[in-house]
């Protein structure tokens, strides 16, 4: 399927790793790691993997990685690292995931999804009893982080937790937490924090 939102993440794969955004972000995974308790066994799901910021830095502490999006541009960047566990699949989250997972991270791939109850559902459907997500992306902004907000797609100018918080709370999450993870500066001079919302599914 195309999308102005597959359009912008297929063009910009290839200098996707090299972007400003992208090399303040390098600092999110061992934060978040630091945050998801997992195993050697596990089997985690990083949607909206796009090059792997996330799956690269899991893929050594389990057993398997499924990154999961629908730029089969930024998944070539990412099979081209050759983690023999990351397994990439192209498709939109929406069109059903096969396996169950005992983690599901995320990385700024949230604003992208218009449904963000059903995306949660999705999520909660998904893990193993017991299984964690952790969430990052833009706390609530103005529209300026993207700037053309159309062309790429974008749903959400971030989120207020407190109304996501309740949206986990209804897919059934438990032990739901925010902190700000990391505050990425823009180009435009300002300051756009982002947040890390961990949770249980019971
Ligand atoms: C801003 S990029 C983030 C990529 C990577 N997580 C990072 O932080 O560098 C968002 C990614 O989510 C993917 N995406 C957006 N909506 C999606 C959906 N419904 N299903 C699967 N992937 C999706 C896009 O294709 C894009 O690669």
């Amino acid at each position: 399927m195309t999308t102005p939102a597959t359009t912008h993440f297929d063009t910009a794969a290839r200098d996707w790793d090299q972007r400003p955004t992208s090399l303040q972000l390098a600092a999110v995974p061992e934060r978040l790691l630091a945050q998801l308790p997992l195993q050697t066994s596990d089997h985690v799901l990083d949607f909206g993997a796009g090059t792997g910021l996330l799956s690269t830095a899991i893929a050594p502490q389990v057993a398997q990685v499924t990154a999961l999006d629908m730029s089969g541009a930024m998944l070539q960047v990412l099979d081209e690292k050759g983690f023999s566990n990351i397994t990439t699949r192209q498709k939109d989250i929406f069109a059903g995931l096969p396996e169950q997972y005992h983690a599901i991270v995320s990385c700024m791939a949230m604003h992208h999804v218009a449904d963000t109850a059903a995306l949660l559902r999705a999520f909660a459907a998904a893990l193993h009893s017991g299984g964690r997500i952790a969430l990052v992306d833009l706390y609530a902004e103005d529209g300026s982080f993207h700037g053309d907000n159309a062309a790429k797609g974008v749903q959400h100018f971030g989120f207020a937790p407190d109304s996501l918080r309740a949206l986990a709370e209804q897919a059934g999450f438990v032990d739901i937490a925010f902190s700000e993870i990391l505050r990425l500066q823009h180009s435009n001079g300002r300051a756009y924090p982002l947040f890390l919302m961990t949770g249980r599914k019971p």
